[in-house]
């Protein structure tokens, strides 16, 4: 017997940043979309807890136990007084290092599978709160949808999307680590007062209504700065991106990934094509979102 759990990569379509906490983490207002890319997390009983991956860029996903997968299973079984003996298979679209939550979505996978796995019926709150534990975007890939985080990111709060919007993501050669993003935008911001991160008003509007041109003119990321800092050449991917007609771009999350609003499905195709022929991202993908949370198959 085995259970297959579906999961979305998300987009930050807001991600304000605050200063710097005592903790180390950031407190954030982080508007969460999620958009049709997904992991596949299989699991089936075995003698012991190991993980495989398949997809184009396996060989980027690390298969110990610091594999967000693995530890969600871990958490799971010492929660429930067992021993987490499941081979754990990731079949990955989700690029990797990417900035779209692949590995959380994979922790939020491995969760949600291994409770119907094991029966261990743990309720929503409880999977929230283990969610929470494995990392800030977790809670979300396990919800999906568009939802505001706050708190490092891990506080949730429903989002209205009133229609679909079209994405194009040009992914690009190698990843960016996330912490080491962080720490540029703390490099970046030394010496400045940095506000307290609110959510933006005409950015929820244009989500409830549906209207992709307000939201791209809404779109903002305070951790496009410190990702173009250690990354200068996704400047010329944003601008591919640009001049082929999108209505706006930005860095997705903590980069390397590059995020392209398009009016439709047909110009999100169009977009794409340009961006690959532009020879400034490695590939170039389209989605639509919003995209439903972790869901078993
Ligand atoms: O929570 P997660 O493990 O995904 O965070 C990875 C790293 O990103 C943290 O160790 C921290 O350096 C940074 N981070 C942060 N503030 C947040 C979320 C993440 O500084 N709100």
């Amino acid at each position: 017997m085995s259970v297959t759990v579906r999961v979305p990569a998300k987009v930050n379509v807001q991600l304000a940043v605050g200063a710097a906490r005592p903790d180390g983490f950031h407190d954030l207002a982080n508007v969460f979309l999620a958009v049709g890319l997904y992991d596949e997390v299989t699991v089936t009983p075995a003698e012991s807890l190991r993980i495989t991956c398949s997809g184009p860029d396996a060989a980027q996903v690390p298969l110990d136990a610091s594999n967000l997968a693995a530890r969600a299973a871990t958490a799971l079984a010492a929660l429930h007084g067992i021993a987490p003996d499941v081979h754990i298979h990731i079949d990955k679209d989700i690029p990797v290092a990417g900035g779209m939550a692949g590995g959380s979505a994979d922790g939020a996978g491995a969760l949600l599978a291994c409770d119907a796995l094991w029966g261990t019926g743990a309720s929503r709150d409880e999977l929230l709160g283990l969610c929470a534990e494995l990392g800030s975007d977790v809670p979300f890939s396990l919800v999906g949808g568009a939802a505001l985080g706050t708190g490092r990111g891990e506080r949730l709060s429903p989002v209205e999307v009133g229609g679909a919007f079209h994405w194009v993501f040009a992914v690009a050669d190698g990843g960016l680590s996330t912490p080491a993003v962080y720490r540029e935008f703390d490099r970046l911001t030394a010496g400045t007062r940095v506000p307290g991160p609110v959510a933006s008003d005409a950015l929820l509007d244009a989500l409830r209504t549906g209207d992709a041109k307000a939201l791209a003119g809404a779109l903002s990321n305070d951790l496009q700065a410190p990702a173009l800092s250690l990354r200068p050449s996704l400047a010329d991917t944003l601008a591919a991106g640009t001049e082929a007609g999108a209505l706006a771009a930005l860095v997705s999350g903590s980069g390397p990934t590059t995020a392209f609003l398009a009016e439709d499905a047909a110009a999100a195709r169009e977009v794409a094509a340009a961006l690959t022929a532009s020879g400034t991202c490695r590939t170039a993908r389209t989605a639509a979102s919003p995209a439903p949370g972790a869901t078993v198959l």
